[in-house]
């Protein structure tokens, strides 16, 4: 039961082939509820999803369209406060439905404007990508970047329903399946069991079979530790930590890099860090790294200096009282463990890693 102090996580949510039937299900039920719709797409999702969903989807003849550029740039406070103008100027008013209609920088910002619009309007989210339907969707954080620090500005809606439908990821491209396998294969190893088997030996192209499994990985990590007062929570941050720092070195040197491929050279790394820590589990996380090295591509990380990656980790949120702290599964399905990370550690781990 995935109850978080009497609000549920998600009390309304469908994975698989059937989602949007249920999605037209459900609007269904609430005709008459809502004054206005609006749906919040990219330019990309606006033209290789929205027509189809449109199609699909019964009671949405009249919705409103609000586009943004597609990519991380457009998690902007600034950006928030427009799309709000354009809502007022649709009319929307405190009984108006968002929906967002697109990967995660899409959820991730249409969570935030329905919380901020005239305090808080209702929210569905219909992820495309397969990163946000494994990942992105699930356990009710938004945010916005500022300055390079990802996610500085944030809320939270658990309640919001979500329908995630793989018929959706049709249009995805080759690399955008890629950022989510980062994540799936990071959910199966904290998973672990059949889970993990399955993902050890598949690859990416296997990602839609696995999906609603992974996601719900993702839910019951959230629910175990809502409120993040223990270190639950924190081992679906694995791989992150160096992940979120050469993430933001690559954005700010080129304008353009993936979550995914940022977060899978951060699993390899880290996981590096417990090897050199003497864990038990190396030859798993030896395999982990092959399936990473085998389905990624590290090339656009390689010119980045330690010293500098090193510097940004200290952005990091998880930092405690000055100390960085990994919190991972040493081996797929165990309890998490938490390691300080020491600079002589990570360097270690870094020189030792494929993109040498
Ligand atoms: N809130 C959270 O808990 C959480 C968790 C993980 C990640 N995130 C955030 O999610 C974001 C990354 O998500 P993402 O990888 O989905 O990025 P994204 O939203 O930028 O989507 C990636 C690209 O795929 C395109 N796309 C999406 N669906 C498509 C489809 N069906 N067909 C064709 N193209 C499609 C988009 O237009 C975009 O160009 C990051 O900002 C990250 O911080 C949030
Ligand atoms: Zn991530």
């Amino acid at each position: 039961m995935l109850d978080l102090c009497g609000m549920e996580l998600h009390p309304v949510r469908a994975l698989g082939p059937t989602a949007w039937n249920e999605l037209s299900a459900w609007l269904l039920q609430r005709a008459g509820s809502y004054t206005s719709y609006h749906i919040l797409v990219d330019s990309t999702t606006h033209e290789c999803v929205l027509p189809r969903f449109m199609a699909e989807i019964e009671g949405l003849a009249d919705a409103h369209i609000l586009e943004v550029e597609p990519g991380e740039a457009s998690k902007d406070l600034a950006l928030v406060e427009q799309l709000a103008l354009g809502l007022r100027d649709e009319g929307a008013d405190r009984r108006a439905l968002l929906i967002a209609l697109g990967g995660g920088v899409v959820c991730d910002l249409a969570g935030l404007l329905a919380t901020l619009y005239l305090r808080g309007i209702d929210l569905v989210l219909v992820p495309t990508s397969l990163l946000a339907m494994v990942d992105a969707a699930w356990g009710g954080k938004n945010g916005v970047d500022s300055e390079g620090t990802k996610n500085l500005l944030g809320t939270w809606r658990p309640e919001a329903p979500v329908f995630a439908d793989v018929r959706a990821l049709e249009t995805l491209p080759d690399r955008e399946w890629r950022q989510g396998w980062a994540e799936l294969l990071k959910q199966a190893w904290i998973a672990g069991g059949g889970l993990w088997q399955t993902a050890s030996t598949a690859d990416w192209t296997q990602s839609a079979l696995l999906m609603a499994e992974a996601a719900q990985v993702k839910l019951e990590v959230v629910a175990q530790d809502p409120f993040e007062r223990g270190t639950r929570r924190a081992l679906l941050n694995m791989g992150h930590t160096v992940g979120h720092a050469v993430e933001s070195l690559a954005l700010e040197a080129r304008g353009t890099t993936g979550h995914g491929d940022a977060v899978a050279l951060g699993l390899s790394v880290e996981s590096r860090v417990l090897d050199a820590l003497g864990r038990p589990g190396a030859t798993d996380r030896d395999l982990l790294r092959r399936r990473l090295e085998a389905d990624f591509d590290f090339a656009e990380f390689r010119g980045l200096d330690s010293r500098d990656v090193w510097a940004r980790m200290q952005h990091d949120k998880k930092r405690l009282g000055g100390q960085l702290r990994l919190v991972w599964c040493p081996q797929p399905g165990e309890a998490e463990q938490v390691e300080v990370l020491t600079e002589a550690a990570f360097i270690q781990a870094w020189t030792t890693d494929a993109l040498r």
